[in-house]
């Protein structure tokens, strides 16, 4: 069956990959994004090309900070998907206010519009920093989470909490994923393993922060895009639910290794400063993906190695452009 979505976000990096997938399936998708300055727009507005190809695509400029924009958007909704949102955690210690305007009141308002249109289906993106420096790994999602250790995190954590809330009183069924490091073609420029391959590609030195020991549990793209269509399937399926799953690729990789298979797959030395841990910044993410193996039938299959292998590939492609 054709239904018709509401992607916030839609020209970030994992908006526009799951507008395509999709659209793809036969789907219609009006995708909002006000492309927001913490990275270059005219890298955003080309995220959007191939969703574009289809007339089943529209796009909207539109603030989710700005209610009167979400109030123009015309068209009934079956599923509102929302992606929007300052991400980055170091950049939320240093501008707080931008990640509760955006974060916060922006996800109320995408509620309040959900509430106001009566579109009873939603997916969040939520993120795995909100377990923090939790010692327990991997992250199960029935974990303590009072602990977070960054506003980008407090975020994130305050959205689920009004998910809930929307959720009992509007009988709203929501799917909180919460996403362990996305990676793969179009991935920000600000996150680790794009700053890398640039720096690295062009012979300038690179940041390590540490030892080299922290580790992040990368998932490629491909793998989150699908864990978000059986997201959607789940809802569809399902009366009035409300669960919180992670979306990971339960394969931590210490950061040591990260920048290893990088300059392999480049074939260039890096040259390595090594700097201090920076705070913010937890020590490991590692995701317990039973219960998306359980309820959604999540099953990551993209290989660390390959993926970087693919990453690296598109960057040399486009390295003109996203310089
Ligand atoms: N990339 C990761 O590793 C990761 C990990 C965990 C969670 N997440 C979450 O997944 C989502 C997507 O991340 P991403 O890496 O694709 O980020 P991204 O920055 O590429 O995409 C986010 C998009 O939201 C848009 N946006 C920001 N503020 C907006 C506003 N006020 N109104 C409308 N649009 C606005 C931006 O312009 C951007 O296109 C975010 O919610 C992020 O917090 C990402």
């Amino acid at each position: 069956m054709s239904l018709s979505f509401l992607i916030t976000g839609v020209a970030g990096f994992l908006g526009s990959h799951l507008s395509e997938a999709l659209l793809e399936l036969g789907h219609s998708v009006t995708g909002i994004d006000n492309f927001d300055p913490f990275y270059n727009e005219n890298i955003k507005r080309r995220n959007l090309n191939n969703s574009l190809t289809y007339s089943l695509f529209t796009f909207i400029k539109a603030d989710i900070t700005v209610q009167s924009d979400l109030e123009k958007i015309s068209g009934n909704f079956d599923f509102v998907i929302h992606i929007a949102a300052k991400a980055g955690v170091l950049p939320s210690i240093k501008n707080p206010l931008d990640y509760v305007s955006v974060n916060i009141t922006g996800t109320m308002n995408v509620l309040e519009f959900m509430k106001s249109r009566s579109i009873k289906k939603y997916v969040f993106a939520s993120s795995s920093s909100i377990y923090g420096n939790n010692k327990e790994v991997p992250f199960k999602e029935d974990q303590k989470v009072d602990g977070p250790i960054s506003p980008y995190a407090f975020s994130k954590r305050s959205c689920e909490l009004m998910n809930y809330t929307y959720h009992t009183l509007y009988n709203i069924s929501c799917l909180n994923l919460r996403l362990f490091t996305l990676y793969g073609p179009r991935q920000r420029p600000d996150l680790s393993i794009h700053k890398f391959t640039r720096l690295i590609e062009s012979g300038q030195a690179i940041e390590m922060y540490g030892d080299g020991s922290t580790a992040r549990d990368y998932t490629h793209v491909t793998d989150v895009v699908n864990g978000f269509i059986s997201a959607i399937n789940f809802v569809s399926s399902h009366e009035k639910v409300y669960e919180i799953i992670n979306i990971g690729n339960r394969n931590p990789v210490k950061l040591k290794d990260l920048i290893k298979t990088i300059y392999e797959s480049l074939k260039v030395e890096p040259n390595i400063i090594q700097l201090p841990e920076q705070p913010g910044d937890v020590d490991i993410t590692y995701a317990d993906i039973s219960k998306a193996k359980i309820l959604l039938d999540y099953n990551p299959k993209m290989n660390f190695s390959d993926g970087i292998k693919g990453f690296v590939s598109w960057y040399e492609e486009n390295k003109d452009f996203l310089k």
